[in-house]
């Protein structure tokens, strides 16, 4: 993963967060997916009065890109933080959730890229198959 695409998907990310509707926990997630064709899709999450209806950042994007026709993956950036956190200088990491890595992983190989930040230069990459090892897995009939 070279430092550039990184910096872009973390960018992306990070301006996608601005769209985020977390009325509820009042924290804001971006995600930027790459697809193989080089298209980003960007996503934020979006939450519901009705709790469980709410979506991850994560999952909109994948949602966005597998609707577009896309299906294979280079890598994600994903951002999150308290509303108050200035866009640029995040305090923590957001790790995707459990269901984002089952469902990164109905799409994405062990070693994709998961890119998570605090800033465009404060950031670490971890594999899907780190994050989430012995997924599960139908093989279609
Ligand atoms: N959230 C995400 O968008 N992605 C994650 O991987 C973790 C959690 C959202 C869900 C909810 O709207 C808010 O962050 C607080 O949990």
């Amino acid at each position: 993963m070279k430092s550039e695409i990184a910096g872009m998907l973390i960018q992306r990310a990070l301006e996608a967060r601005k769209n985020s509707y977390a009325p509820y926990s009042g924290y804001l997630v971006g995600a930027a997916l790459l697809a193989e064709d080089g298209t980003v899709y960007t996503g934020v999450n979006v939450e519901n009065a009705s709790y469980p209806a709410g979506i991850c950042a994560e999952r909109t994007a994948l949602s966005k890109a597998v609707s577009e026709g896309r299906r294979h993956f280079k890598a994600i950036a994903v951002v999150g933080g308290r509303r108050e956190e200035s866009a640029g200088c995040l305090k923590e990491d957001c790790t995707p959730c459990g269901i984002c890595r089952q469902s990164l992983a109905e799409f994405c190989t062990p070693d994709f890229p998961v890119i998570t930040a605090k800033s465009i230069t404060d950031y670490r990459i971890h594999t899907l198959g780190e994050l989430l090892p012995f997924s599960f897995s139908l093989s279609c009939p």
